[in-house]
């Protein structure tokens, strides 16, 4: 899977959502430590910049040094880039080694992973107790029944473009695997669900549909997901391009400690 964002990584910046900062409030309430936490998968550091309000020292690792090369800066916040051919020791020793990690983030990311090697690292580095790992991600953006059943009705020509991980966000982690203990905010089976409401021009949602890995692997493949007409009926529903929108994206976490 590494590639897949590294085409639309500028795209990615301009369009992808920040997270509520009471989620990182109410994760720092469950770690025993502030010291040290990771964010894996970072991107531009979307959610980075917020774990980095309660935490000393934040590592934001990549496989896309695309995806880096935008990262936004801040003085808490390492940013380094992890290539696939890392080992599993490399990872530790570059993280800062066993035992030593009080949070562990991945957003909207966990579903692009290794699973199995995934979790094995992760509870390596881990604080035993009080450790925690915490993954989530969003779907889909509510705008309005009549503009949601336009884009469900497009959607069904991308489904072919998205790598078969993807199943694990459409399901809304529901079927992810997830072998932490819960601390409460969403245990494997039953995520906990979560809104993020955001104030969109139309421009920015053509934006996030134009950054999703789909639509980049169907550019490759000379296919276009989204045509002039398409974009125009979705921008009428929308209510032009100067109407801005309260949007809701529909997210889900889970989060837990080493058993
Ligand atoms: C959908 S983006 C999410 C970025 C950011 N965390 C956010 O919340 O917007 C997924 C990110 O995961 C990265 N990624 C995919 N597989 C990875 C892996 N095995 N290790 C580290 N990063 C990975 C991609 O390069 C991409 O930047």
């Amino acid at each position: 899977m590494a590639g897949l964002f590294d085409k639309q990584a500028e795209t990615y910046l301009q369009a992808r959502p920040t997270y509520p900062s009471e989620w990182y409030s109410m994760l720092a309430a469950r770690t025993s430590h502030h010291s040290l936490a990771w964010d894996v998968g970072t991107g531009n550091g979307q959610a980075a910049l917020g774990v980095a309000e309660h935490y000393e020292e934040v590592i934001a690792t990549d496989i896309s040094e695309a995806q880096l090369s935008f990262a936004m800066p801040h003085p808490q916040v390492r940013y380094m880039h992890t290539p696939q051919s890392m080992s599993e020791d490399e990872m530790v020793a570059l993280i800062g080694g066993e035992n030593r990690v009080d949070l562990i983030t991945v957003a909207t990311a966990v579903h692009w992973f290794d699973l199995p090697k995934f979790y094995k690292l992760a509870k390596r580095l881990l604080c035993k107790p009080g450790g925690i790992l915490a993954v989530w991600a969003y779907n889909d953006i509510i705008v309005s029944p009549e503009f949601n059943s336009i884009r469900k009705r497009l959607r069904e020509k991308s489904l072919r473009f998205w790598h078969a991980n993807i199943k694990y966000a459409f399901d809304g982690y529901r079927n992810l695997p997830f072998p932490f203990e819960s601390v409460g905010l969403g245990h494997e089976g039953e995520p906990l669900q979560l809104d993020i409401p955001k104030e969109l021009l139309f421009e920015g949602y053509l934006k996030f549909l134009k950054s999703s890995s789909a639509f980049a692997s169907a550019k490759e493949q000379g296919v276009d997901l989204l045509s002039e007409e398409e974009i125009k009926e979705l921008e009428s529903s929308w209510g032009g391009p100067n109407k801005v929108r309260t949007v809701t994206y529909k997210a889900f976490m889970l989060a837990g400690t080493v058993i």
